[in-house]
């Protein structure tokens, strides 16, 4: 009865899953039955792979007043840090609500405004270029993960991260003991433990998000040092 909203990201942070239209029109139809807003977080809607398209749940029928796309400029153009979101809703009044928020705060930053301007005019040529350099990163993690015993990885469809099941006893304890007891030749590699994605304590214990954010080699290099590391953790379950 409380709830007012659902709020999905799409494609998702963590896990890389990308919604389909069929399961946007089954939220259309919850968020209509229920009186609900749909917030939708779209920051990595660039980055879907495999041939899959993404759908916005701008293009959803019927529920535009009820509709709320978030965005970031950060992920699309490797600018993280650039502190520049927006949100998009046909909904006037949640327009001018969230204006009078904006004019309360202080004033995004302004070269990295005139830089997402400019961003607008980016070629499709662009993007074509780093989804096929993500497509190949992806492939080599998770070809190289599925070779490592005990480990599940899925083959996410977007954005850039995998959450991916180790045999370990704790993946917390296991992240922080790669940094502070674990190296090859002096490097070793940081993951983030996916039990702070859940909202069920418990779930996600043995699971870490990894994000594909770096070149091949390096990835092949920090694959081969996961791949050591799990091999001499003292906490190995399978
Ligand atoms: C799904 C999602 N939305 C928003 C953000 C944050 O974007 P910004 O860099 O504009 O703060 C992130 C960053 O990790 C994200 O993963």
């Amino acid at each position: 009865d409380r709830t007012r909203a659902i709020m999905i990201c799409n494609p998702n942070n963590p896990t890389g899953y990308v919604y389909s239209r069929e399961e946007l029109e089954a939220l259309r139809q919850i968020v209509l039955e229920n009186d609900l807003f749909l917030l939708s977080d779209e920051v990595y809607r660039e980055f879907v792979y495999d041939g899959q398209t993404h759908t916005s749940v701008m293009h959803l029928k019927g529920i535009e007043d009820r509709t709320i796309m978030l965005d970031s400029v950060s992920k699309r153009y490797s600018a993280c840090g650039a502190r520049i979101g927006m949100l998009a809703s046909k909904n006037k009044e949640v327009i001018n609500a969230a204006l009078k928020f904006g004019m309360a705060r202080l004033c995004p930053p302004t070269i990295e405004q005139v830089a997402t301007e400019a961003g607008v005019d980016t070629p499709q040529s662009y993007f074509d270029e780093v989804i096929r350099e993500y497509t190949e990163r992806r492939d080599v993690m998770v070809k190289m993960l599925r070779e490592m015993p005990g480990v599940v990885a899925p083959n996410p469809k977007g954005a850039f991260y995998l959450v991916v099941k180790l045999p370990v006893d704790d993946a917390d304890r296991f992240a922080q003991w790669l940094l502070t007891d674990f190296d090859v030749d002096n490097e070793t590699v940081m993951v983030a433990p996916a039990n702070g994605f859940y909202s069920t304590p418990g779930l996600g214990k043995e699971e870490v998000r990894i994000a594909y954010v770096l070149n091949v080699e390096d990835i092949k290099k920090a694959m081969n040092i996961l791949r050591l590391g799990l091999k001499a953790y003292p906490g190995r379950t399978r």
